[in-house]
């Protein structure tokens, strides 16, 4: 396993629109296993490939229940708003509100490339919304009221 650098907004490879996965062989498995071990190492809830600076539909996130790795995820459903707090690994000492849907439907592929589907609330849904962001190029800042530096 290996720890990758985390790339930081100003990177161009977090505008871009990151490309569908096609292949499910070890070199995702090893691309899903680092991207976890770097999330886990930066304490961070959620990574993107394109924040270790590979722009491919990947995603990981932990928010206290265990890894769940996510590849081409998709919003299928959103219900009702809610607005909270969130900063983003690649915008460090940066915070702010940010409303998004309260509850979401997404679907995607594990590792293997079978289809799996997660609803979620609260922390969960912020974290899927916010990396889903990450893969249309998309940052937290863009959307984001009252912005707070922090060191
Ligand atoms: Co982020």
């Amino acid at each position: 396993m290996a720890i990758y650098q985390i790339v930081e907004m100003g990177d161009t490879v977090l505008k871009e629109k990151a490309i569908e996965v096609t292949k499910f062989g070890d070199n995702l498995h090893r691309l899903l296993d680092d991207m976890a071990e770097t999330m886990y190492q930066a304490n961070g809830v959620g990574l993107a490939a394109p924040q270790v600076g590979i722009s491919k539909r990947v995603v990981v996130i932990d928010v206290g229940d265990g890894i769940v790795e996510l590849i081409n995820p998709r919003l299928v459903e959103t219900e009702g708003e809610e607005t909270e707090v969130e900063g983003c690994l690649s915008v460090p000492g940066v915070w702010g509100d940010v409303t998004r849907a309260a509850k979401v439907k997404v679907t995607g592929l594990n590792r293997h490339g079978e289809e799996v589907n997660y609803e979620a609330s609260g922390l969960f849904a912020r974290a899927l919304q916010h990396e889903i962001d990450h893969l249309e190029g998309i940052l937290f800042v863009e959307k984001a009221n009252k912005i707070e530096r922090k060191k």
